[in-house]
């Protein structure tokens, strides 16, 4: 018997074992063992990846913005974001839920958010809140802080992280981990030249 007749019998009569040998039933086993995890990861691609999270920043507000010639940057930051799970099977845990807070790359905010579930086609808003104090680094930062304060708009990044399961029907399945990530133009503090902020979808990532 020839390997390839071999590798049809395999995949033919995974019931034979004993008749084709034990190397051709590891052989079978092996193989019935990918078709299941194979079927199952498609299955599951399917009712999860064709419905994304979304999320929506609907307001941020900056009550403190300031950086002192020492490089620390004083801030409160308000932000409402909306989280949005549009799948009509799967509910969603997030846990180990922290937004992040970016100003030229560097992370200057953090708040860890307390775990949620989300079922059907719910929304969830969250309202991270960043204030403190934060050093940072490089002179160019103080060059583009002032350009910002004139135009009237800091250009500031949101980061949300979470650790998702998924519920499916009575099944609860760890699920991928998600980031999502919001790039907003958010008026500076007392802007005077009527800066309203303008709702900004978010990316989202897996
Ligand atoms: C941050 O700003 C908000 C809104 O103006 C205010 O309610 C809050 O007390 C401020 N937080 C701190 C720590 O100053």
């Amino acid at each position: 018997m020839g390997s390839a007749s071999r590798a049809v019998s395999c995949l033919c009569c995974p019931c034979r074992c004993l008749a084709c040998g034990l190397l051709s039933c590891l052989c079978s086993i092996l193989i019935s063992l990918l078709v299941t995890l194979g079927v199952l990861a498609l299955v599951l691609y399917l009712i999860f990846r064709p419905h994304m999270i979304a999320a929506t920043v609907d307001s941020a507000s900056l009550a403190t913005f300031t950086l002192s010639p020492t490089s620390s940057l004083a801030y409160n930051l308000t932000v409402a974001v909306t989280v949005r799970n549009p799948n009509k099977r799967v509910g969603l845990y997030y846990d180990n839920v922290e937004a992040l807070a970016f100003y030229k790359a560097q992370r200057f905010g953090y708040d860890p958010i307390d775990a949620f579930y989300q079922g059907t086609q719910d929304s969830t808003q969250l309202k991270p809140e960043f204030h403190g104090q934060q050093l940072l680094q490089g002179d160019v930062t103080a060059a583009q802080f002032r350009q910002d304060q004139t135009d009237g708009n800091f250009a500031i990044n949101v980061g949300l992280n979470a650790k998702l399961r998924v519920k499916v029907w009575a099944f609860k399945v760890r699920g991928p981990k998600a980031r999502i990530t919001c790039s907003l133009l958010v008026p500076a503090p007392g802007a005077t030249n009527g800066a309203t902020f303008q709702p900004t979808d978010c990316r989202v990532w897996f």
